[in-house]
C-alpha cells in the first residue's frame, strides 16, 4: 500500500547535514531515518542508490487563480499544484487578494478556490488599503486563520499600490501580531510616469515594459522600505528581488545588522530581458512580468548573491497567463497581463543553475528551495526537513539524469513556458507529497483534495529579540528636556 514506503540507500540531505540512509514513512509522516531499515511486505520499497532524498520544495511565491489586470491567471490551485509536484515541489504559499478591500472576504474566496487542492499550501495575505476594519481583520488572520505574513505593494497604482503612510501603519500592525511584512518594491508613481514617456515616445510593444521601470525604481523602493522597516523595527522580506540595485539595498542592510530577507525567484536568477526585443510579440508578451527581468548581468549577479546568502531563498512568483490573455496587450504593453511560468521549474532550474555549476552545495539547495521558507513562515520542521515526525513531503533526485523543459511535456495549463528548450542536469524521478507517490516514472498520480491548507503561526524567528531591540531603543532616548520660562 502506499500508506507504507521505505526510500533506501540515498543520500539524505537536509540544510545542514547529509549522510546515506533510509527512510521510512508511514501515515503521511516520516518515522524513521537511520541505515539499513528492515520492513514488511505490506511496504512499498524505492531505491534511491546514488540518488539525493531530499525534503520536497516549498514554494513561497505563488499566485494561482489570480483576479489580475482584467483577467485571472490560468493554473489554478489544482493544476498549478499538479505541476509543481512534477517538478518536486510538494508546498506552496499563495497571495490572497482581497475582495472589495475586505481581507477576510478575500481569504473566504481563497478558502473555496483552493478546494480541490493536491498538495499542501498556506497563505500569505495582501494589503491594499488601510483603516481600522483591515487593522482588525489583520488580528482575525493571525490568531485564528493561520496567516502570518502581509504583502504590500508599492507598484500598481491605480489598483494594489499603498502610500508609505498606510505602509508604516501596516508595518505598526504587523510587528504587534508578530506576523512578517512583505513588499514589493517598485515605485508606482515613477512607473506610471516611466509608462506614459514610453507611450509618448510610440514605445508600445514589451521592450516598452522593462524600459518603463528601470531597476532605479526598484532600488528606490527597496531602500524606502528597508528604511522604514528599520524606523519601526520589524523585520521585513522583499519578495522578487529582480536587479543589482535592490540586492544591494538588501545587502546593506543585512550588514548592518537589519532582519531583511531578500527572496530570489527563477526568473531574475536565470533569464535576461533579451527576450523583450524580440520581434514576434507572443514571444516577448510571455517574459513580462513585474519588476521586469533586467539586462544580461543581473541574472548573474543574484546568482552570486544567493550564494553568498545575502538572497537567503528561491520562490518563482508563478503566475501563468496564456497567449490569448498576453495579446490583450498587442498594441500597448500597459495591458500584457504580468507573469510568468516557474512552479513546476524551480526545483530543476536552481538544481542546473546553482548546484551543477558549483556555486552552491547539496545542503545549501535544501536549505533555498525548503527549509528556509519553511522557518521563515515558521513550520519547520514539520514542513523543509527529512526528521523523524516531519510531514512525508520527500523527492528523490537523480544527479545523473537530464532532460529539456518545454510547454510540450510541462503539466502547467499554459501554452508556453519562459524556459523553453533549456536543457537540464539532474531530474527529480519521485515526488512523495503527504506520504503518497505522486510522481513517478513521468507519470503524475494526484488526489483532488488531498492537499491541506497549513496554518502558519506568528512570532517565528525573525521576531526573536525585536523586543529587547525597542527596549534598547526606548531606553536611549534622552529624559526629557526640562525647560524654564525666559525673562528676557
Ligand atoms: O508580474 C508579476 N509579478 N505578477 C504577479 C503579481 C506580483 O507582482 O507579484
Ligand atoms: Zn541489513
Ligand atoms: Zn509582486
Ligand atoms: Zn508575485
Amino acid at each position: 500500500s502506499q500508506s507504507k514506503i521505505l526510500i533506501k540507500g540515498g543520500t539524505v540531505v537536509n540544510a545542514h547535514h547529509l549522510e546515506v540512509a533510509d527512510v521510512y514513512v508511514e501515515d503521511g509522516i516520516i518515522v524513521t531515518v537511520k541505515p539499513d531499515i528492515h520492513v514488511g511486505d505490506d511496504v512499498s520499497v524505492l531505491d534511491a542508490t546514488g540518488k539525493f532524498v531530499m525534503p520536497g520544495g516549498i514554494d513561497p511565491h505563488v499566485h494561482l487563480a489570480m483576479e489580475f489586470m482584467g483577467t485571472e491567471s490560468i493554473d489554478n490551485f489544482f493544476s498549478g499544484q499538479a505541476a509543481a509536484l512534477a517538478g518536486g515541489t510538494t508546498m506552496h504559499i499563495d497571495f490572497v487578494i482581497p475582495v472589495n478591500g475586505s481581507l477576510i472576504a478575500g481569504f473566504e474566496a481563497y478558502e473555496k478556490k483552493s478546494r480541490n487542492s493536491c498538495m499542501d499550501y498556506g497563505f500569505h495575505m495582501a494589503v491594499t488599503k488601510w483603516d481600522e476594519i483591515v487593522s482588525k481583520e489583520m488580528e482575525i488572520l493571525v490568531q485564528e486563520k493561520g496567516i502570518n505574513s502581509f504583502k504590500f505593494f508599492l507598484a500598481y497604482k491605480g489598483s494594489f499600490m499603498i502610500s508609505d503612510e498606510l505602509l508604516l501603519q501596516g508595518f505598526k500592525k504587523c510587528k504587534s501580531l508578530g506576523a512578517l511584512p512583505m513588499v514589493h518594491a517598485e515605485n508606482g508613481d515613477a512607473v506610471d510616469e516611466g509608462q506614459k514617456r514610453m507611450i509618448e515616445l510610440g514605445i508600445t510593444g514589451p521592450e516598452g515594459h522593462a524600459l518603463s521601470r528601470p531597476p532605479v525604481l526598484e532600488g528606490e523602493a527597496t531602500a524606502r522600505a528597508i528604511r522604514l522597516a528599520s524606523f519601526i523595527n520589524t523585520p521585513l522580506y522583499v519578495v522578487h528581488v529582480m536587479s543589482i540595485d535592490a540586492m544591494e539595498e538588501v545587502a546593506k542592510a543585512q550588514k548592518s545588522g537589519q532582519r531583511v530577507i531578500g527572496e530570489a525567484v527563477v526568473s531574475g536568477l536565470v533569464l535576461d530581458d533579451s527576450w523583450l526585443w524580440n520581434p514576434d510579440f507572443s514571444i516577448a508578451a510571455k517574459f513580462v512580468m513585474s519588476p521586469p527581468i533586467r539586462a544580461s548581468g543581473h541574472d548573474k549577479a543574484l546568482q552570486a548573491a544567493l550564494s553568498r546568502g545575502v538572497l537567503q531563498l528561491v520562490g518563482t512568483d508563478h503566475c501563468t497567463f496564456n497567449s490569448t490573455q498576453k495579446a490583450f496587450g498587442i498594441d500597448d504593453f500597459r495591458k500584457i497581463p504580468n507573469g510568468v511560468n516557474g512552479i513546476e521549474e524551480r526545483m530543476h532550474l536552481v538544481w542546473d543553475t546553482m548546484v551543477e555549476s558549483g556555486q552552491i552545495s547539496v545542503t545549501d539547495y535544501v536549505r533555498v528551495t525548503s527549509t528556509e521558507s519553511a522557518r521563515i513562515f515558521n513550520i519547520y520542521p514539520k514542513k523543509g526537513a527529512i526528521l523523524a515526525g516531519s510531514d512525508a513531503d520527500i523527492i528523490i533526485l537523480n544527479p545523473n539524469a537530464s532532460f529539456e523543459i518545454s510547454a510540450k511535456s510541462h503539466h502547467s495549463r499554459t501554452d508556453t513556458n519562459v524556459y523553453e528548450g533549456k536543457r537540464v542536469k539532474g531530474k527529480v524521478e519521485v515526488t512523495i507529497a503527504g506520504g503518497r507517490i505522486v510522481w513517478q516514472n513521468d507519470e503524475l498520480k494526484v488526489v483532488p483534495g488531498s492537499g491541506k491548507y497549513t496554518e502558519m503561526p506568528p512570532f517565528g524567528y525573525l521576531f526573536d529579540g525585536i523586543d529587547k531591540a525597542d527596549a534598547n531603543y526606548l531606553s536611549s532616548l534622552r529624559a526629557p528636556v526640562k525647560r524654564f520660562k525666559s525673562t528676557a
